[in-house]
């Protein structure tokens, strides 16, 4: 047994003060247990971060600006965890998850210090403003830059895509159209692939869809929303708005 697996075995040992909450999924290959929890509660914590910067909105990419306040926006990702994930953060306990909270402090730490200063200018509406899609996707790359058995990506469907850097792969375009964006399809349903290649190599992908909430459409609903994505705006609260696709290598 791998040292990896044996922090996660550890983990699962402890008592859980609130019931895990993953819905059924449909797998190819089963993932175990410990897989499918991981690649949730990185999905989860990535999209409790997205929240949480949401809902504060008052974050820009100036050092000076006395409403970035570090610790207050940390304080919010972790109560929105609780919430979404119907458990408390355990961040240190499982490897990926402790990767993905330093990745969220690290990007809030670089736009607390200018760091991002003169990036975000693509749109004119929110000039410098530490939004959930400009922030989702440093998170993102900060998470692959340091994290060696596997990777995240934040997408969404075609006529969503804003950033071409954030753009699907085959396999993600293929769940989103036929499982996420089917109106068969159960909210909050996650859809994993274990792959298995002719020299045992294993390749697990996951994916959380994540939707549009009352917050999300002050934005992207409405006028805002036709100029955010090329004159169609988001179809509204409830709908299909992205996903977290995780994958791991073994
Ligand atoms: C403060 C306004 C604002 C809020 C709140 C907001 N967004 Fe966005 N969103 C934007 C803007 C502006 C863009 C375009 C990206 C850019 O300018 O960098 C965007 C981009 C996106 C994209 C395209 C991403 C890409 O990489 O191409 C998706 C999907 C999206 N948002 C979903 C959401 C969801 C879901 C929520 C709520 C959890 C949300 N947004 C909250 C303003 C917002």
């Amino acid at each position: 047994m791998r040292f990896r697996d044996l922090v996660l075995t550890a983990f699962l040992l402890v008592p859980a003060s609130h019931a895990f909450a993953v819905d059924a999924m449909k797998v190819v290959n089963p993932l175990t247990e410990a897989e499918e929890k991981s690649a949730y509660r990185v999905a989860k914590l990535f999209f409790a971060a997205r929240a949480a910067v949401g809902e504060k909105a008052s974050f820009t990419d100036d050092p000076t600006n006395p409403k970035n306040d570090k610790s207050s926006l940390l304080e919010a990702v972790k109560l929105s965890y609780d919430r979404i994930a119907g458990e408390p953060l355990k961040a240190s306990s499982d490897p990926a998850v402790a990767q993905m909270w330093q990745a969220i402090e690290t990007v809030v730490d670089r736009a607390m210090r200018g760091e991002y200063k003169g990036r975000w200018t693509d749109h004119l509406n929110f000039p410098g403003k530490l939004i959930p899609a400009r922030f989702g996707y440093e998170v993102t790359q900060e998470f692959n830059s340091k994290f060696k058995a596997g990777s995240v990506r934040w997408t969404t469907a075609e006529e969503y895509l804003v950033n071409p850097q954030a753009k699907a792969d085959e396999w993600e375009q293929q769940i989103i159209r036929s499982k996420f964006q089917s109106a068969n399809w159960k909210q909050g349903q996650p859809y994993a692939e274990k792959i298995v290649d002719t020299q045992g190599k294993t390749t697990i992908r996951y994916a959380l869809p994540e939707y549009f909430k009352t917050n999300c459409m002050n934005c992207h609903g409405g006028e805002m929303g036709k100029q955010i994505h090329k004159g169609k705006a988001a179809a509204g609260t409830g709908t299909f708005g992205g996903i977290l696709s995780v994958q791991y290598r073994k």
